[in-house]
């Protein structure tokens, strides 16, 4: 035990535990839906200190040595050139060593340099394709990670920015205030409704829309402290997948025609992501779902995919060393409108 314990704490990770019922609950239900892809999973999940971090850079807040000390410690630039979406100024560096590097604190007035987080988190974003002017909702933002990461990829003509928990809204006005300035602070509102009701109160306003969902945390689950709050959760999962069903469709309704949206997760439940969306497909027959199987192959080198997915499908498995995810993701858009409407004029 001693000897466990030392090589806890040179780790630096005394205090996390891994919580045995939900990594017992994960293995059964994990085995069967990826077979022995698992396994691999399980043990970057399961071994905190192989973690990495990816270094998003704040195109609003430029620091001359930055990008120099990232390269001494070994970070590279993290997204190839060769994406067909890839805006310019969006700059992610990442390295195959664990660690993170130095958080940069909250100091009112100023702008931070870098936000710190998962670099398969960034795919939803470049997914969503987001063009100067257009306009955008994230339906489920905080912290903010997408939301500043969105705003480095291009000017949208309005920023919608909506997160229904009380406190966590607070930070999400926090990480804005923190990585954006005047003027385009002016184009994002925050607000602090259910997601669920945004369709009917704004129809087919969006160009775009990011439905991040709640979802079971993986990754943070496997670490929860109160094993007597785990089972509840994983008691509770089921009503996640109809939470997940009611933030997609009124995002749907939000989506003008020839708009499109992306769904995410963090977690690798086939229940939380494939079904959702399937449920989705059949239940709107105004959405069709996108092709993003080339984006996959654009960032093979940096992440690694489950394969055998749908085409509109991509979950991200973590290994060694790539220990991006677990991040599922799909695209869809709005079509039958915009296609009625010109079949409307030329008739
Ligand atoms: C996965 S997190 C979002 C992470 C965020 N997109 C980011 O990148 O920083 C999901 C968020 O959805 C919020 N949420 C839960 N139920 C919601 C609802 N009915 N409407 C809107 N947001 C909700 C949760 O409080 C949580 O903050």
């Amino acid at each position: 035990y001693h000897r466990y314990q030392v090589e806890l704490e040179k780790k630096g990770k005394l205090q996390k535990q891994i919580c045995q019922v939900v990594l017992d609950h994960f293995e059964k239900q994990y085995t069967a839906e990826l077979g022995e892809a698992w396994s691999t999973v399980r043990d970057v999940l399961t071994s905190p200190w192989c973690w990495q971090h990816a270094v998003l850079l704040n195109r609003f807040s430029h620091s001359p040595g930055l990008e120099s000390s990232l390269a001494e410690q070994g970070y590279h630039a993290a997204f190839p050139a060769a994406l067909p979406y890839l805006p310019a100024a969006f700059r992610c560096y990442t390295r195959t060593a664990p660690g993170r590097f130095p958080a940069q604190k909250h100091q009112p007035g100023r702008l931070k340099e870098y936000y710190l987080l998962n670099a398969a988190s960034l795919l939803p974003v470049l997914a969503l394709e987001v063009k100067d002017g257009e306009d955008v909702l994230d339906l489920c933002a905080a912290p903010g990670g997408k939301s500043v990461a969105i705003l480095q990829c291009a000017c949208p003509g309005h920023f919608h920015c909506n997160e229904y928990d009380d406190l966590r809204s607070r930070w999400l006005e926090q990480t804005i205030e923190s990585f954006i300035p005047d003027p385009v602070i002016n184009l994002i509102t925050v607000s602090k409704l259910d997601g669920r009701q945004i369709g009917d109160l704004q129809p087919e306003f969006y160009d775009k829309v990011l439905v991040d969902a709640p979802c079971s945390n993986d990754r943070s689950w496997l670490f929860s402290a109160d094993p007597q709050q785990a089972v509840l959760r994983l008691m509770q999962r089921k009503e996640l997948s109809s939470l997940q069903f009611q933030l997609l469709r009124s995002a749907v309704k939000a989506l003008r025609p020839g708009g499109s949206l992306v769904y995410s997760t963090c977690t690798l439940s086939k229940a939380e992501n494939s079904d959702v969306i399937s449920l989705i497909l059949s239940s709107c027959r105004n959405v069709m779902p996108v092709d993003i199987s080339g984006m996959a192959r654009g960032v093979s080198q940096e992440f690694s995919f489950l394969v055998g997915m749908q085409q509109h499908e991509l979950l991200v498995l973590p290994e060694k060393g790539r220990a991006w995810g677990p991040m599922c993701f799909q695209v869809a858009e709005n079509f039958e409108k915009g296609v009625l409407r010109v079949l409307g004029t030329e008739l």
